[in-house]
């Protein structure tokens, strides 16, 4: 599958401030989540006038997609696909040109490093010097899946641009059919940050991408709503069985835990609440952990405190204060508590007992702050537990770590 369709080249590579033509792909009929029963090119013509010959039809569209986006990337290009987390894009980790696109077209400092994204496990020996057993480990676990590891980088083999100058990269194999066949289709490994303007929130569908990137970038894969909807968990690995969460995400604690060889999981003192970019001790040892990404164009807070009666009574509090000076207000709550707000406030979080939903959520939820002209964004707290925990961490950051406690 190494047909060379190169669609539009004279737009290629996507350049700094030079609005390019986006191409965008929407896939018909693969399924999200599983690598392996994918449509491969074949040179059997659909039969006419029956279900079936609609379905290949789709397939031969969605063959020619993945091979477009994958040329596209092979020449330097930058693309945007769906991962079981959030949309990424991506661009050939190998090529500084393709590699600078990306940071160009997110405006992301050249500081903050990517993640190399690959469909294979060997491909990972070509990237990096050693796979230690406790990594090895967490890789048969959780892979495919949202789990970015970060090793030593081998030298050479990628832009300098991925790495940032660090001597470590990190890596994932995501789980989505969509990512997998098209990085196997590209054929190289693909380094990708998540496909927003840098302070937007991730994008979880691709019209959040066409939001932000069209015309900033090649091309689009569009196969729908991500599943996890916040970004893959980093993690590094050290002796004695050592688990450093970097930046949590949809691989939990409490899943890393349970793995035999793991005997301890720490997060990084850099994470803590309040640590910022000047905090000396505290700086986070993910570069990207330290930006105030995630951020809503309205003032956010978080609101916590002893019982739901007494954050509803303060978050109404709030909101009657806000409304009377002219402010819109939104208010994220969780289902079992919607009554306490009035309708036309309130956006579902899902089920404070199914934190996945909030997950799934919260990012669209901000966007669609933003979209509404949300001045004020009320939001309630969840226990940090699970996948809960990765929901927190990133609700603290787009709320700037304002938080407001409230007493009995
Ligand atoms: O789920 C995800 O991980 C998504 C999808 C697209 O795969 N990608 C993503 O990439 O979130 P990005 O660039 O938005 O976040 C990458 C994170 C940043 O916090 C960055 O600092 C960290 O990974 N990172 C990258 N390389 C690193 C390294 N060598 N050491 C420590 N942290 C690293
Ligand atoms: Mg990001």
């Amino acid at each position: 599958m190494n047909d060379e369709r190169v669609p539009e080249v004279g737009s290629l590579p996507s350049r700094a401030g030079q609005r390019v033509e986006t191409r965008c792909w929407t896939l018909s009929s693969i399924p999200r989540l599983s690598g392996n029963d994918l449509p491969v090119a074949t040179n059997e013509s659909a039969t006419p006038d029956t279900e079936a010959s609609d379905y290949a039809m789709e397939h031969t569209a969605d063959i020619a997609a993945f091979q477009e986006a994958a040329a596209l990337l092979r020449h330097g290009g930058t693309v945007a696909f769906p991962t079981e987390t959030v949309y990424g894009l991506g661009a050939d980790a190998r090529n500084d040109q393709a590699v600078s696109s990306i940071f160009a077209a997110k405006g992301r400092p050249s500081d903050n490093p990517l993640i190399v994204h690959i469909a294979d496990r060997i491909q990972l020996d070509e990237l990096v010097e050693n796979v230690d057993e406790l990594a090895e480990q967490l890789i048969r676990e959780f892979w495919p899946g949202p789990l970015t590891l970060v090793l030593p980088v081998r030298a050479g083999v990628l832009s300098a641009r991925v790495t940032a100058g660090l001597d470590t990269v990190a890596v994932r194999m995501p789980d989505h059919a969509v990512a997998l066949r098209l990085l196997a289709e590209a054929s190289c490994p693909v380094a990708a940050p998540s496909a927003n303007l840098s302070g937007r929130p991730s994008p979880t569908t691709a019209g959040h991408v066409k939001e932000d990137l069209d015309g900033r970038i090649d091309g689009i894969l569009d196969a729908g709503p991500t599943g996890v909807g916040l970004e893959s968990t980093v993690v590094e690995t050290s002796l004695g069985g050592k688990v450093t969460i970097l930046r949590p995400g949809g691989i939990t604690a409490e899943q890393l835990m349970a793995v035999a060889g793991v005997k301890a999981v720490s997060v990084d003192p850099g994470l803590q609440e309040g640590a910022t970019v000047t905090d000396e001790l505290a700086a986070p040892r993910s570069p990207g952990v330290k930006y105030t990404h995630y951020a809503p164009r309205g003032m956010m807070y978080i609101v916590e405190g002893s019982s739901v009666d007494v954050v509803a009574a303060r978050v109404r509090a709030e909101l009657t204060k806000a409304t009377e000076t002219g402010k819109r207000v939104a208010v994220l709550a969780y289902d079992e508590h919607l009554e306490a707000y009035p309708d036309h406030s309130v956006y579902s979080l899902g089920s404070l007992t199914a934190p996945e939903q909030a997950a799934q959520r919260l990012y669209s939820l901000l966007r669609r702050c933003d979209d509404e002209g949300m001045d004020l964004i009320l939001a309630e707290a969840c226990p940090p537990k699970g996948i809960g925990a990765a929901v927190m961490n990133r609700m603290l950051k787009a709320a700037g770590h304002r938080i407001i406690h409230t007493g009995k």
